[in-house]
């Protein structure tokens, strides 16, 4: 049995062959979720789907969570995956050759203060991020304030990769800077790559820098 969003589930149409399929809309994770416990319970075999890595902002910490809350033992295996701030920045470049945080600018399931801390010490400390969630048709102030925290430390120079859709037909991929950052398309889904203070851009990819090569370019 195969259970997930509709998008993510439609997404994987090739891989489905005579398995009952269970799908639902966002916001419906809980009871995803719980369809997936039931079926495994009953004895099936089921693939709960997220997109990217299950364990990053996906599906696996619910499933881990709910199932200890049962006090029933579920057989339950975590198959890595890639996440879109590992595609975008293949795609990109290199932008997270060094040290880098990922942080979702969705205040749904965290409070914006706590988010507003991250960001503030994500600027501090220097380190790449890649936002997720990082505009939404509702939502597009959170993403004024991540830029205006992080101008506070860093050149409206720094580079900037927008990666959209990656992997599907709609892909695209924007490479811009602070500066520019909100003039550019940016939705649900986008997953954004901010670079440091030593990210920058070489023959067209960004790239920062982990300091093997000395030589003067
Ligand atoms: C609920 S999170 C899922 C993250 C996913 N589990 C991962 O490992 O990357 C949804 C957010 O991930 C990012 N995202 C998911 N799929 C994407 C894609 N194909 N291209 C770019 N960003 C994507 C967007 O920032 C989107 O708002």
């Amino acid at each position: 049995m195969i259970v997930g969003y509709s998008p993510y589930v439609d997404s994987i149409a090739d891989l489905i062959t005579t398995q009952q399929v269970v799908t639902s809309g966002m916001m419906q994770e809980s009871q995803r979720c719980r369809a997936a416990l039931d079926a495994a319970k009953a004895g099936k075999i089921v693939a709960l789907i997220s997109s990217g890595d299950a364990g990053v902002y996906g599906m696996a910490g619910l499933a881990i969570e709910m199932a200890a809350s049962t006090g029933e033992h579920i057989d339950m295996e975590v198959i890595p995956g890639v996440t879109a701030a590992n595609s975008a920045a293949a795609l990109l470049g290199a932008p997270l050759m060094l040290d880098n945080v990922s942080i979702s600018l969705s205040d749904l399931l965290v409070p914006w203060e706590m988010i507003v801390t991250r960001l503030e010490a994500v600027a501090a400390a220097d380190l790449v991020v890649a936002l997720y969630n990082p505009r939404s048709k509702k939502r597009v102030l959170q993403l004024e304030e991540a830029v205006r925290i992080l101008r506070t430390q860093r050149s409206g120079t720094t580079p900037v990769g927008i990666a959209t859709a990656v992997s599907s037909p709609d892909q695209h991929l924007v490479l811009t800077d602070l500066d520019h950052l909100l003039e550019q398309e940016v939705g649900m889904r986008s997953v954004v790559i901010i670079g440091n203070s030593t990210t920058c851009v070489l023959g067209g990819r960004m790239v920062t820098p982990r300091g093997y090569y000395t030589e003067k370019m």
